[in-house]
Order: C-alpha cells, then structure tokens, then sequence
C-alpha cells in the first residue's frame, strides 16, 4: 500500500469540503481543494490524484464536463457527490468510468466506505499492470528470479553479452527459461527499440519454414500474388529468437549460416540478396553436437552458433531458487485472482524442495495456479497440493524401505504426464522414449490418456 493518498475534492461549498476531510480524516490522505471547474481543471493539469470527490453543480459549469474529460485517465478513481441524485445522472456518472454515486445530504460511513475501496482497488489495479508490464514482452534481466548461484551466472552471461552482437545458443530443458532469457538480452541490448521476433523451428515443413523465415517475391509460387516478408526481414535492427534450432531443416540450415556469415537474405526467387543487421539468439533442449555426429546438424552451423553459450541448469539442480519463484507466483497470482495467501506450510515447502520439477519453472507456474484456483484460506497446506506431488512425496518418503523399479517407472511417467499436462509428445520427449512406448507403459500401469 502507498504511504499517501492524496484526494482532490471539488465542491462550491466550503462547509462541505470541510465535511468530507473531517469523515475523511486519516493521516494516509491529503486533501487538495476546488470549488470551481477551472479551478479543478488548473489543478488536474499540475499533477495526478489517486482519487476525486466531485461534486456536480458547481458555479461555473458541471462536474460532469470535468468527468468527461479525465475519464479515461481517471477511470475509476472518481466518486460523484452530488446532491442532484437522479437515476438518469448516476447512470451517465458510471458511464463516464466514475466508480460510485454518493448522494447528498452525507452519509459519513458510506463516504469513507466508498473512498477506501475505490483506494484499495486502484492500488491492486496499479500494482497488477506494474507486474503484467514486468512480466510481458519487455522482460529484463533483472526480472529474472533467482537465488541460486549457478542461475547467477546465467543472469551474469547474458548481461554480458547484452552489448555485443554476438550470437547466442541458449540450451536447457524444457521449461528452464530459455525464452525469458532471450527476450530479457533482447531488451537489455541497444537493440531494444526495434523488434524481438520469434520463429519455433520445430513441426513445420520445410518449405513453409523457408517462406517464412526468408519471405517470397510476388509470383515465386502460385498463388503468391504479392511480395512477403519473412521473420528476418521483420527483425532488421532487433533480434530474431530461433526456438527449438535442433529442428531446423537441414535443407534450410546452410542458408541460416549465410544470414550469420553475412548477414545475407535471398527471399524465395529473389535474383538480389537483401542485406539485413539482425542479432540471432538460438534455444534447444537438445544436445546438437549429439546431432551433428549423426550428420542432421551441420557442424559449422553449430559452431557459428555458439559464440556464447548459456546454458541454464534445471530446476532439480538449483534448489535455491524453488521457493523464491513459488512465491513470487503466489504473489501474481494473489493480484490476478484477489486472493490473499501469505504463507506456504514447512511441510510443502519441503516437498517442492524435494520434487524433481521436470517440467521446470514452467511447471512450477503451473502448480503454483493450480494451487491458487482452489485454495480459500491464506496458508498453502499440504491437502491443496495436485495429486502427483503427492504421489511423487509417498515414493520417496518411507525411509529404509525400497521402492520396486516398476513402482518408480509409473510414478516418474506420471509426474512427467503431469508437469506437461498429459501432452504425450512432450512426454516422451522428456522421458527420451518413442511415444509407441509411452503408450504400452501408459497401458501397463493402467494410466488413462486424458487427465
Ligand atoms: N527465473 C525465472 N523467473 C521468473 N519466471 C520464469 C523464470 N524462468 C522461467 N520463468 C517462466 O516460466 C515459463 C517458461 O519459461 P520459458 O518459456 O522461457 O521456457 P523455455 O526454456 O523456453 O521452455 P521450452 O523449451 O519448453 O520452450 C515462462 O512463463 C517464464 O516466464
Ligand atoms: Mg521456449
């Protein structure tokens, strides 16, 4: 909560302006006064109010043409106090984004009510876009959470390489944060002001990812009746986020290490090359030189890639940093949802400690909301955990006592299953399996396909 609140009050009537800060007196507020249009509209031009009490017959027009003008600004941080209290008024007050109608003569309670749910609501209000605006596209490295020193380093390294425009292979599990880290080099370097542009190598068929990526001229195919500009194009000046670049075609591979080398484009028949300044930042979860042995990717792609490398442990090998980012979760969540859970039981807090996070932070989100959508009351008990932290906790739990292998198997599938919300792709992905295996042992240990 802020410190201050400060309150304009517009009324033509002194005694009433009196009225309202006595109701109103508490040491958290500070009045500013006006008992004029232009008076309010000269003060409303010097500086913003958290709240205005405005009153709506005032001797040189209406409050409702102040209304008006500031509603957008002022959207829900007027209350009208009026004594000419029609439906018709009140109605046209709302409208205008005004958050309540308080008719004259005063009602102490309703006024100070009124005043401090309008307050706190605006605070949540703002406090919410402050994290939306942390949280959306214009992340910052320093808007990473972390306290783990190997993640330290990670935050470390893509400051560095902030600056410069060297390429980046940012490689990690699933869910580790590998975009989050790409965007936060992105808007951290000079080239903040220009595009951050991402392209998923993965699941699209070659030709189409050509197209894409390098664009097309007017008629190099039927049906294509005007120019296109692909994904690098789009980034010139800014950053282009290659995801999933273990995937990358190998028919279009050499043309990437052209854009490296040179810097060069050749849309789909272009005869002319198009010179572009684009920084390239790469993710997979996939060992590449692994692949580059098996000839699927190209060695010197590879090599051009990696001119700095990040490489962001999983969450299982950073402890440290589990519970500041469950609660800095919860907090989200506590503004997203209006719900005001404080504190996280010392028996959950050791069983999230203890769980293998798979899924990573990005599981870690999940859990965190599905949490925060049941619980009712402010502590995070062990009762309000998904099942399968549960399952995963009674596995690992019975001390001296041993597991059978295929108990182990069907608890690891399930907590697999669900850090990727039974996405059976993904999870065979991570368990490194074909999905006809999965599929066998799903039916083995009589797990249902669909959660
Ligand atoms: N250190 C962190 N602090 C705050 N949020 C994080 C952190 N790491 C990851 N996240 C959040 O977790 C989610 C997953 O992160 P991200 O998408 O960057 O992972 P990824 O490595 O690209 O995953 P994938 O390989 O599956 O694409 C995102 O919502 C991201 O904002
Ligand atoms: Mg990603």
């Amino acid at each position: 909560m802020k410190e201050h609140y400060s309150i304009l009050i517009v009324d033509d009537e002194v005694a009433m302006r009196e009225l309202m800060k006595k109701i109103l007196n508490q040491v958290e507020y500070t009045f500013s006064e006006a008992r004029t249009v232009a008076a309010a509209n000269r003060l409303l031009e010097k500086r913003k109010y958290d709240l205005i009490l405005l009153d709506l017959m005032l001797p040189d027009g209406s409050g409702m043409d102040i209304l008006e003008k500031i509603s957008v600004e002022y959207r829900n941080r007027v209350i009208i106090v009026s004594g000419a209290g029609t439906v018709d008024i009140a109605v046209e007050a709302m409208r205008n984004g005004a958050f309540d109608f308080i008719k004259k003569p005063l009602d102490n309670k309703a006024l100070s009510a009124t005043v401090s749910k309008a307050l706190q609501l605006n605070q949540q209000l703002d406090d919410f876009r402050t994290l939306k605006d942390k949280l959306s596209d214009r992340s910052r490295i320093d808007e990473i959470i972390y306290k783990s020193r190997s993640m330290g380093e990670v935050v470390q390294k893509a400051k560095e390489c902030a600056h410069s425009n060297k390429t980046v292979l940012i490689t990690g599990e699933t869910g580790t944060g590998k975009e989050l880290i790409a965007r936060a080099i992105h808007y951290s370097s000079e080239r903040s002001q220009n595009p951050f542009i991402t392209f998923n190598c993965s699941a699209i068929p070659v030709g189409l990812a050509e197209s894409e990526l390098f664009g097309f001229e007017k008629g190099a195919f039927t049906g294509a009746d005007k120019p296109f500009q692909g994904k690098f194009f789009l980034a010139d000046k800014g950053t282009i986020f290659l995801d999933e670049i273990g995937d990358l075609h190998p028919e279009i591979q050499p043309k990437l290490l052209r854009v490296l080398e040179n810097g060069e484009i050749f849309p789909l028949k272009s005869a002319q090359p198009r010179t572009l300044n684009i920084r390239v930042i790469a993710a997979t979860n996939r060992d590449l030189e692994e692949n580059g042995d098996n000839c699927q990717f190209r060695k010197d792609l590879y090599f051009r890639l990696q001119q700095v490398v990040i490489e962001i442990p999983p969450l299982r090998k950073r402890k440290p940093d589990i519970l500041p980012l469950v609660e800095y979760f919860v907090n989200l969540n506590n503004l997203t949802r209006s719900k005001q859970v404080e504190e996280i039981d010392e028996e959950v807090r050791e069983i999230l400690l203890k769980y293998p996070w798979p899924g990573n932070v990005r599981e870690l989100k999940h859990a965190v909301e599905e949490i925060m959508s049941v619980i009712t009351c402010p502590k995070i008990k062990v009762e309000h955990l998904p099942s399968r932290f549960l399952k995963h906790h009674e596995a690992i739990l019975p001390e001296g006592s041993f597991l059978k292998l295929q108990d182990l198997e069907k608890n690891h599938i399930l907590c697999v299953l669900g850090a990727t919300r039974y996405n059976l792709q993904k999870t065979a992905k991570i368990l490194g399996i074909g999905r006809p295996v999965l599929y066998r042992k799903m039916k083995k240990y009589k797990i249902k396909r669909i959660k």
